[in-house]
Formats: structure tokens, sequence, C-alpha cells
């Protein structure tokens, strides 16, 4: 197990009542005045905001609100968010919703402090040095924003969507209901799933090898998602199943999934490849969901670069799938990791995910801009488990559109 350090030092308040504490964490904390954040119209429709102010009002806790934000949130409406927060004199942020809302929040509660424009910390321009208070209301188990250290961010204006990470912008609380993620449909409940698992692969297959406490959790939760997610797909009110769904995204991203798994107790564990090649379809169409991104992505990378480290592969696939090599032999580890990521993929099928690029209107003369963009944001060569320049980026991308 490689040295590490693990900070999470949010208050998760979980269960059917969470959302009825907001009002009394946020007073106790003498917190006076929240910019709440939500999205389209979901917080609305599911009566999850209403809810929310009224537990404000109860105790005291001003607010102003920002509706209207997009999924892959957009600088424009961070800048605006800005505007706002010092026009209100708001001192918290309070998004309620998914990662695209907290990012936006998150991105809001760092660039208010800076005298610059926001992009600065994305650009690599600025160092995140404060952060306000971030209190969270999640409605959508997926990207794990509610307990990371990480925010992304689209700029239409130049086809970009970059992530900055600092633990100062990790939420002070985060406010967890079930109940709230029963009106999800079927898509996004599925793309929340693989953007789970993949949270957990990106840190697993990190090409330090094993780590037996962090295998051992990082394998459970994914068998557990794997179990819950069809229950929440049958049934869209099993409250166990959504319960379920909703604590292993969090522990799928809040860190405790890669401890002793990075290069150094000061990184986070892994390479991200998966994530920056997805980030680069969703920069360039904002209507491209992260997790149905993934989907296709992440096992065209896993073919890539399996035979780096295939025992690693055939162990996940021995944990989750219960997939037992028929020999010792080199041949019969490489069966099992091939076939640990057909399964995966089937199983991402079997949820109603795309299976190749094609599904998204994408055509294979998109590559190359991909490729141009993937460049700008991680650099010539990237990635941990396997090294990756533009030409083997390229063969991952053509992969995932003859998937
Ligand atoms: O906008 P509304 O009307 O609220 O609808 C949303 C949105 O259309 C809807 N929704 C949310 N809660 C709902 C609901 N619909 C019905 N019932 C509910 N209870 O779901 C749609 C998608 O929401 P979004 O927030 O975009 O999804 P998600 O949570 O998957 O977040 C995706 C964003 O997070 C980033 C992604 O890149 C993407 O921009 N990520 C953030 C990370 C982080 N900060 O740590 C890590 C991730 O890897 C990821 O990159
Ligand atoms: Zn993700």
């Amino acid at each position: 197990m490689n040295d590490f350090t693990f900070y999470s030092p949010t208050k998760f308040i979980f269960g059917r009542e969470a959302i009825d504490a907001v009002g009394g964490e946020l007073s106790r904390r003498s917190l006076r005045k929240a910019l709440i954040v939500y999205g389209g119209a979901s917080a609305v429709r599911s009566g999850v905001l209403a809810r929310v102010k009224a537990s404000l009002d109860a105790n005291g806790v001003a607010h102003e609100e920002m509706g209207g934000v997009r999924p892959n949130p957009e600088l424009n409406e961070v800048r605006a968010g800005i505007a706002l927060l010092r026009a209100s004199g708001c001192d918290c942020l309070l998004p309620v919703g998914g990662g695209s809302v907290i990012d936006c929040a998150k991105a809001i509660a760092f660039g208010a402090g800076y005298d610059g424009d926001v992009w600065d910390f994305f650009d690599g321009k600025a160092k995140i040095t404060g952060c306000l208070p971030i209190a969270v209301v999640l409605t959508l188990p997926a990207a794990g924003s509610e307990g990371s250290a990480s925010c992304v961010i689209s700029n239409d204006a130049i086809s970009a969507k970059r992530g900055v990470g600092a633990d100062s912008m990790r939420p002070t609380i985060a406010f967890m209901d079930p109940e709230t993620t029963f009106t999800l449909p079927p898509y996004q409940t599925a793309s929340g799933v693989t953007d789970m698992i993949a949270h957990i692969c990106e840190r697993y297959f990190s090409g330090q090898g094993a780590a037996a406490v962090t295998d051992a959790i990082a394998t459970s939760l994914i068998r557990t998602l794997i179990a819950s997610a069809p229950k929440a797909l049958v049934d869209p009110k099993d409250y166990e199943a959504r319960a379920a769904i909703m604590w292993a995204g969090t522990l799928a991203h809040n860190d405790l999934a890669g401890c002793g798994l990075a290069s150094s107790a000061k990184t986070r564990a892994g390479g991200w490849e998966s994530h920056a090649l997805e980030h680069e379809l969703s920069a360039i169409d904002p209507k491209i969901t992260h997790g149905a991104g993934l989907a296709v992505v992440m096992p065209a990378w896993m073919r890539y670069v399996v035979d780096a480290d295939s025992a690693r592969f055939a162990a996940f696939g021995r944990e989750v799938f219960g997939i037992v090599p028929a020999d010792a032999s080199q041949e019969a580890i490489k069966a099992a990791a091939s076939e640990t990521i057909d399964r995966l993929q089937a199983f991402f099928v079997s949820m109603g995910m795309p299976r190749s690029l094609k599904e998204f209107g994408l055509e294979e003369s998109v590559i190359d801009r991909l490729l141009d963009g993937l460049e700008k944001s991680k650099g010539r060569v990237f990635g941990a488990f396997k090294p990756l320049g533009r030409e083997d980026a390229r063969a991952i991308y053509e992969i995932a559109f003859k998937n």
C-alpha cells in the first residue's frame, strides 16, 4: 500500500428527513444568507426547492437564488453567479441538484474572492486559495461532487471543458435524501451509476498495483452498484436501491476508493484517462451526458491498455464478476481480463447506455478536434496505467467508434 493522505471533511446528513435539516445546520454555523443554485426545473417540480427554502425561512437564514444552470455548466453561468453573490452579500453557497449545479456553485464559491476572471483557475493562471462554505442538497447521485475536491466547468467560446481541484472546495455539509432521486429518468440513473463505476476504476487502475483494503472497498462498491441499478431502473421508488446508489456515489469519489493507490501521498490516485477522453466529448457537444460518454470511452480505453497489466484486470474481474481464469497461464489471465471488460461494457449497455460514439451522432472525422482539445487540457502525454500520446488517444477513440 502506497503512502496516502485522506481528507474528507464533509458532514453527510443522509436519509428521509435530511432536507429539513438545511436551515438548522446553516444557522448553527452562523451562516446568514445562502445563494441557492439550481438547474432547469427538476428541483422546482419535485418540491425539493420549496422544502429547502421553507427550512431556511424557519431558521432565519436569508436566501437569494440563481436557477437555470445547464448540464455541463458553462463559464458564463459562473461569472453571473459571482456577480450575483457579490451584489447580494451571500456568505455561502447552497446548490440543489446534481454535479453540474454543485460544480457551478463551487466555482462561484472560489471565484468570488478573486479579482481576475474565474477561468484563470481552469487555465492554470491562478491557484485556489480560499472558498466560501458550500452546503449541498444532492438530487442526482453521479459525479460525487458532494464530497469531492474537484470542479468541472465548460467554456463554450473555446470548446473546452476543464477540471480544477483543491481541498478547500470540498462541501462543508451534504444533505442526501434518496427519495429526492425517485424522479430521476432511467438515462440519468444509468449515467450516474456509470460515472461512479468510472470514478472507482480510474483509481483502481492507477498503475500502482494492489492495495488490499482499498481494493476490497472498491470492488464491493461496484458489486453493490451492479446489484442496485437494475432494481432502481425497474422500480424508481425502490428506497433501498436508491439509497445504496446514492451513498456509493459519494464513496466512489471522496477519495476513499483511492487510498494507497496514488504514486505519492500528495496526489490523487489514477491517471483519469477515461475522464480526460470523455471531457473532450462533452466539451464539443454539451448535450452529451458525462456518464454516457464514459460508458463508451472507458471500455475502449480498457481494451487499449489492458496488456500493460492484465493481471490487475483479472483480479478486478474475479472480485466484481466472479470470473475465474482457467489456469495460471498468461493466456488464461489475458482471457479473464478481456472477459472482464466485456462484462463491464455489457452491464453499461444493459442499463441503456450507448456502446459506440456513433450513438451520439458523431462521425470519426471529429477525432482530430478531440485530440487537439485533449492536448490543450492534458499535454502531449497523459495517463498513469499506461502513458498515452496523441496516437494512442486516437486509437482509443477509434475503438470507441467501432465498439
Ligand atoms: O437541470 P435540472 O432540471 O435540475 O435537471 C437535471 C439535469 O438535466 C436532472 N436532474 C437532477 N436531479 C434530478 C434530475 N431530474 C429528475 N429528478 C432529479 N432528482 O439531471 C440532469 C443532469 O444533471 P447534472 O447535474 O448535469 O448531472 P451529473 O450529476 O451527472 O453532473 C455532471 C457534471 O459533473 C461533472 C461532469 O463533467 C458534468 O459536468 N463532474 C464533476 C465531478 C466533480 N465535481 O467531482 C466529477 C465527475 O467526474 C464529473 O466530471
Ligand atoms: Zn466522472
